[in-house]
């Protein structure tokens, strides 16, 4: 029993009787195509007449199938491990993992009502969003700042280190070597030394407390999160890391300020929306934190680096993606130099 997409079996035998169900049919409602996966939203209907929409993820092979089981194995625990952590509250909450099978590079899961962050942000908050509506989305941010305080007070189980300086410059000088490498982006090598510079200062007035480590979500984006009411729901979790929590909150909030490159958001919004994502996690200037400082430096790098190589191989956008470049290297530029 094959569709033209995966092995039907998994539904009709496995899912069902990890479900304790029987299910008379299911019907595709959505393929969302991804760079590493296909998700496909499915409603099973069951023998009782009820139904279910669960969401069915098909990775693409790579050339590394013992790579695949890991990180197929390792998304299903996680999630799980959360969805436990999460599961009897009422404003936090995380999706539930229900079935995976890493010879077929499935992993399946449980719908969560809700509409994702992104899309409210994207569509909702360009050109002129009414002052209430902006609070709408105030509260929607504020409430994942909430979400991650509460993810990151789960106590790590293994005796962790503490964020080490070498960690967080090779990072650093790893992605900038190959942005210097390459000559169409125009990289001043001077600012190289300038941004090692700009972190070795910071490290020294960071605090023996906040060196400590948390779990880490990895991509706590707003395209990860979902709003059902009043609560916040996440997704997308890939394994049992530990690290800074400074590294998920300004991933959060370097998405958001990306989002003042584009002149159909209004900067001063975005300053709102920060701010109250900010507060929800518990201080709403913690981005005047040396360490917070630090990893922004990080993901912007990250960012500059990611875009150059969508310039080198798409012509979509390129000048779109040639334009960003250039205003985060002007805006690293202005970061570096202001003492
Ligand atoms: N159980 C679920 N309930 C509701 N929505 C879901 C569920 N699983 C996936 N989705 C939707 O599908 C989208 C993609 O899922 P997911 O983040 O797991 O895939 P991904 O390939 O890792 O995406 P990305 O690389 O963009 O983060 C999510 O942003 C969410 O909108
Ligand atoms: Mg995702």
């Amino acid at each position: 029993m094959h569709n033209q997409y995966f092995n039907e079996e998994l539904i009709y035998n496995v899912l069902a009787s990890k479900l304790n169900k029987i299910i008379q049919s299911y019907q595709i409602l959505n393929i969302i195509n991804r760079p590493l996966s296909s998700i496909f939203r499915l409603e099973l209907v069951f023998a009782d007449n009820s139904r279910m929409t669960v969401y069915l993820k098909k990775y693409h092979p790579t050339n590394n199938n013992i790579y695949d089981t890991i990180q197929i194995e390792s998304e299903f625990k996680t999630t799980k491990f959360w969805y436990e952590q999460f599961k009897e509250n009422e404003k936090y909450g995380v999706i539930k993992p229900l079935y995976f099978n890493p010879e077929q590079r499935v992993v399946i899961s449980e719908e969560s009502k809700g509409q994702n962050l992104s899309k409210i942000i994207f569509k909702q908050v360009r050109y002129f969003p009414s002052p209430s509506l902006i609070r709408k989305i105030q509260e929607m941010v504020h409430r994942s700042g909430e979400w991650l305080y509460k993810f990151q007070s789960v106590q790590v189980k293994e005796e962790t280190q503490k964020i080490a300086l070498d960690s967080l410059l090779d990072y650093v000088n790893l992605r900038l070597a190959k942005i210097v490498e390459n000559p169409k982006i125009e990289f001043d090598i001077n600012l190289q030394k300038k941004i090692n510079n700009y972190i070795n200062s910071l490290w020294e007035k960071v605090s023996e407390q906040d060196k400590q480590m948390c779990y880490l979500h990895s991509d706590f984006s707003l395209s990860n999160i979902l709003v059902q009411n009043e609560k916040i729901i996440v997704l997308d979790f890939n394994k049992m890391e530990s690290g800074s929590p400074f590294h998920d909150l300004s991933r959060f909030y370097h998405q958001l300020t990306l989002l003042k490159n584009k002149p159909i958001y209004q900067k001063k919004i975005i300053d709102v929306l920060t701010k109250s994502f900010l507060t929800g996690y518990g201080d709403g200037s913690i981005d005047r934190n040396p360490l917070f400082k630090i990893y922004l430096m990080q993901h912007r790098i990250n960012h500059l680096g990611k875009t150059a190589r969508y310039w080198e191989h798409s012509r979509i956008e390129n000048l779109y993606s040639r334009w960003i470049v250039r205003n985060t290297m002007k805006e690293i530029y202005k970061l570096v130099s202001e003492k």
